[in-house]
């Protein structure tokens, strides 16, 4: 696989250069699904949810409402512990908030976890089809949530009492002018829960991290907290509250969850001042865009001032750690309300009893980079 430079952005955005990769890379659990089509069948997939992941979408279905007492209560639980691995807990409550999202009732919770921890198996279990391995355990798994997405999909169109996204998508799906079959939605289903689990504890546990590295940054964080008073659960609030979503975007810079997005050439191209045959792999280097001086000004230092008080909107080149292009993340509007809930609710929490975030130990030590950048599962952060 080629690494292409940063200034070759254009490959995201280039008609001849493919998505199909992604599920050659993962066909098990990715292939079929939108992040691996492209052109037409694509854009058909893509149209019949993304309605529900806008604003307006997320509002309508009370989603800030529904996720705001669930923060809550996850950070308070961390304060009464006194300190907590960062990642696995902000990767519990990520997962927690993605069931919700979805309308699983919370009785059904455990089961959804149990299936969805043997469904990540397929994407590194070995090519052994027999009895009790992890090959067959993730492929049950994967059937019973299809099956389960299934039955989600018939009960909204029932007009059930059941609540969540799926509703507000099959809605958008139905009424779209080309018809698509429900396995289209179905896998589309599969990759929401995959797409916005790791990348976003993972972006939180980074948050907290930088929080308990650089105490400044801490106090105005609870400063700005007090002053509302309250977690926004709208995206017209969140303006409100410029510190915390600074905080998001300058650590989704410098930690960007998805670091290589992988594409293939589908004809003779030249790009990145390199010569590519057709079906040559490439990875684009969402890291290096992060970290480029063409790009930002003491591009290594984390600085939240390089996104207050800005006049201009937020644009593409704002916002690259979701991509740019057809394929641009689905799910960042929801990521912008939920991490900067979290944020708010984390320093409101907190200050209640004078206690703070500490790193108890050392952050940089065995991170990774692929296929999602993460922190260690051991970095713990005490609240003192
Ligand atoms: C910090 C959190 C997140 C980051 C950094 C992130 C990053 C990305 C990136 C870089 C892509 C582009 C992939 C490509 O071009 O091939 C992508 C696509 C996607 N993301 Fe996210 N993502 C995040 C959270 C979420 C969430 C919460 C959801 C939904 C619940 C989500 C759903 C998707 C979907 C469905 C796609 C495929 C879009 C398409 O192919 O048209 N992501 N994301």
């Amino acid at each position: 696989m080629i690494c292409l430079d940063p200034d070759t952005l254009a490959a995201l955005r280039h008609k001849n250069v493919s998505s199909s990769l992604i599920g050659e890379m993962a066909p098990e659990i990715l292939g079929g699904t939108l992040v691996s089509l492209d052109g037409s069948a694509h854009r058909r997939a893509r149209d019949g949810i993304k309605e529900a992941f806008l604003p307006k979408g997320l509002t309508a279905a009370g989603i800030g409402d529904l996720f705001a007492p669930i923060i809550r209560a996850r950070v308070q639980a961390w304060r009464e512990r006194g300190g907590v691995s960062i990642l696995p807990e902000t990767g519990d409550l990520m997962l927690k908030l993605t069931f919700y999202l979805m309308g699983i009732p919370p009785q059904d919770l455990p089961v959804w976890h149990r299936k969805y921890r043997q469904l990540l198996q397929l994407i590194v279990a070995p090519p052994v089809d027999l009895p009790g391995t992890p090959l067959r355990r993730g492929r049950a798994a994967r059937d019973w949530i299809d099956a389960q997405s299934r039955q989600f999909i018939r009960d909204a169109r029932a007009r059930s009492t059941r609540t969540g996204l799926i509703n507000d998508m099959v809605s958008a799906f139905d009424c779209s002018e080309d018809a698509l079959s429900d396995d289209v939605l179905v896998a589309n289903v599969r990759l929401l829960l995959l797409a916005g689990h790791e990348t976003t504890a993972s972006t939180m546990a980074w948050m907290v991290i930088e929080l308990a590295r650089q105490p400044d940054l801490w106090h105005a964080l609870v400063e700005e907290a007090r002053h509302a008073g309250t977690v926004p659960t709208q995206h017209e609030h969140l303006a409100q509250f410029p510190v915390a979503e600074a905080l998001f975007r300058e650590t989704l810079r410098l930690h960007p969850a998805s670091s290589l997005v992988p594409r293939r050439t589908t004809r003779e191209l030249h790009l990145g001042g390199r010569h590519l045959p057709a079906g040559t792999r490439l990875g684009i280097p969402l890291l290096h865009f992060s970290t480029s001086s063409l790009l930002h000004d003491a591009p290594d230092q984390f600085r939240i001032e390089r996104w207050l008080g800005r006049v201009e909107p937020v644009g593409p080149l704002d916002m690259l750690q979701f991509g740019t292009g057809p394929h641009v993340c689905i799910g960042y509007h929801l990521v912008w309300l939920e991490l900067v809930q979290f944020a708010v609710a984390l320093a409101l929490t907190m200050q209640k009893t004078g206690v703070k975030p500490q790193l108890l130990n050392d952050a940089e030590k065995g991170r990774r980079f692929f296929p999602t950048a993460q922190p260690s599962m051991k970095v713990r952060i005490g609240f003192s």
